[in-house]
C-alpha cells in the first residue's frame, strides 16, 4: 500500500490535531503508506470549504455520510462531540473503513458494545484517542515496570486536572451537557484509565464518589442552564494485577493546566511522572546507597522510542501534538497488519466498562467490578 485515502470529521481541537497528525506522519516516520487528504466534514458547507483548505483535503461537506461513502476515502477520523461517537463509527465501519475515534468511545455502554460488535465484524482496524500511552516517556516506564526496576508494584495514583471549566461563570457548552455523559469520568477518567491498561493490565472493581461544583452555568441565550455533568471524581481502585489505586479527576481546579500525575510504588522503588511536564519522569530505587538516595530526573532523548523520529539531539522536547502523530504512525502499522500499541475498540470497551462501574458505585455507594 502506497497511499491511503483519510477523512475527517470534526475540525475542532481534536480535528486539527488530527490533520496535523496526518499530514506530519509520512515525513517524520518515513514508513508506510502517504495518507492523501481526500474528505473533509464540518457542521457548515462554508466552514468545510476553509477547514479543508486550510488542512489540504480536497473535497468538504457539510453532510458527514456524504464523506462515509466516499469509495476514496479508507480511513476516517471521527472528531466530533462525544454524542456523536457511535453513530459515525459504526456507519465507517459499515461502509468498510478503518476508523480512528477520539475518546471517550461512546457515551452509554450500550453504545460501545455495538461499536465493538460492529468493530469485530467488519475486520477493519480500529483505534480510539488514547494518545498519552503514546508518550516516549511512558513507553520507557513500561519497560522500566517490565525489567521489574522498582520490584512488585503495589500502590498507583493518579490525579488528572485541568481548569477549564473552573470559572463558576465560563458559558455552558456540551461538556456540561449529559449527552456528553458522565462528566469527569468520561472525559478525563479513561485517559488515567487507558495508563493504567497499558502500564497494569486495567481495573478489578471500584468506589467512586462524583461531585458537581457549580449547579448552573450561564447559557447563549443570556439566561443560565442546570449543570448535567460532574466536573469532579474521587475513586477507589483495585487493578488487575492486584495493586490498589486511588484516581482523582477535577475539570474545575484552578491552576492545573494539563496534570495527569503518576505515582507508581513498587517493593524496590517509585516511579513518578506528570504530563504538565511530559517529557521528563522521576525515578526513585531502593537499591542505589543510602547517602545518595533521592528521586532522579530523567529527560527524554533519543534512546526513548520513537522520540529519535522527530529530533535528533535529547532534552528538546515532544508536545502533545507528536503523541497524536505517534498514534497515527500506530494506527497506519495496523493497516498494514503489524504489531502496533492502540486501543482499539476492544480494549476501549474495558475502559467504558470500568466508566460505567464508577457511575454505578456512585449511584450506589458500594465497590462495583468492572
Ligand atoms: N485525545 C485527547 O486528548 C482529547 C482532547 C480533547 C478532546 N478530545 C475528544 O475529542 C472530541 C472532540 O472534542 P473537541 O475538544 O475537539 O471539540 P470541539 O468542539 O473543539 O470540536 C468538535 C468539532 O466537531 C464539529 N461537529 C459537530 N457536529 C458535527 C457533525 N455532525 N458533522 C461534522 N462536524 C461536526 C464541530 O463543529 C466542531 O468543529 C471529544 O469527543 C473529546 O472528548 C480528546
Amino acid at each position: 500500500m502506497t497511499s491511503i485515502g483519510v477523512g475527517l470529521i470534526g475540525t475542532g481541537y481534536m480535528g486539527k490535531c488530527h490533520a496535523l497528525a496526518w499530514n506530519a506522519v509520512k515525513p517524520v516516520f518515513g514508513e508506510g503508506p502517504r495518507p492523501r487528504l481526500v474528505h473533509l466534514a464540518e457542521v457548515s458547507p462554508e466552514l468545510a470549504a476553509r477547514r479543508a483548505e486550510e488542512f489540504g483535503f480536497e473535497r468538504s461537506t457539510s453532510d458527514w455520510r456524504e464523506l462515509v461513502a466516499d469509495p476514496e476515502v479508507e480511513v476516517v477520523s471521527v472528531t466530533t462531540p462525544n454524542a456523536f461517537h457511535a453513530e459515525m463509527a459504526i456507519a465507517a465501519l459499515e461502509a468498510g473503513k478503518h476508523v480512528w475515534c477520539e475518546k471517550p468511545m461512546a457515551v452509554t455502554l450500550g453504545d460501545a458494545e455495538r461499536m465493538a460488535a460492529v468493530a469485530r465484524a467488519s475486520g477493519k482496524v480500529t483505534a480510539l484517542g488514547y494518545n498519552y500511552i503514546q508518550n516516549p516517556v511512558i513507553r520507557h516506564i513500561r519497560r522500566l515496570l517490565e525489567e521489574g526496576a522498582i520490584g512488585e508494584v503495589n500502590h498507583v495514583r493518579f490525579e488528572m486536572d485541568e481548569d477549564f471549566m473552573a470559572d463558576p461563570e465560563a458559558l455552558f457548552y456540551w461538556k456540561s451537557e449529559a449527552s456528553s455523559g458522565f462528566g469527569a469520568l468520561d472525559d478525563f477518567g479513561v485517559h488515567p484509565l487507558s495508563l493504567m491498561q497499558f502500564l497494569f493490565g486495567g481495573v478489578r472493581r471500584v468506589m467512586a464518589q462524583l461531585a458537581m461544583p457549580y449547579a448552573d452555568r450561564p447559557s447563549r441565550d443570556g439566561g443560565r442552564r442546570k449543570v448535567e455533568t460532574y466536573d469532579i471524581a474521587s475513586v477507589l481502585l483495585e487493578l488487575r494485577n492486584g495493586a490498589s489505586g486511588v484516581m482523582a479527576l477535577d475539570r474545575s481546579a484552578w491552576g492545573r493546566k494539563g496534570r495527569i500525575a503518576m505515582q507508581v510504588f513498587g517493593s524496590k522503588g517509585t516511579i513518578a511522572y506528570d504530563q504538565e511536564r511530559m517529557n521528563e519522569f522521576q525515578l526513585f530505587t531502593a537499591s542505589d546507597r543510602a547517602s545518595e538516595q533521592g528521586f532522579r530526573t530523567i529527560l527524554t532523548a533519543p534512546v526513548h522510542a520513537p522520540y529519535e523520529r522527530f529530533i535528533p539531539a535529547p532534552g528538546h522536547g515532544l508536545g502533545f501534538n507528536e503523541l497524536k502523530i505517534i498514534e497515527c504512525h500506530e494506527l497506519l502499522k495496523a493497516i498494514g497488519g503489524e504489531a502496533a500499541q492502540i486501543v482499539g475498540f476492544e480494549q476501549g470497551l474495558e475502559i467504558e466498562r470500568a466508566v460505567h462501574a464508577m457511575a454505578q458505585s456512585h449511584r450506589e455507594q458500594k465497590w462495583v467490578g468492572v
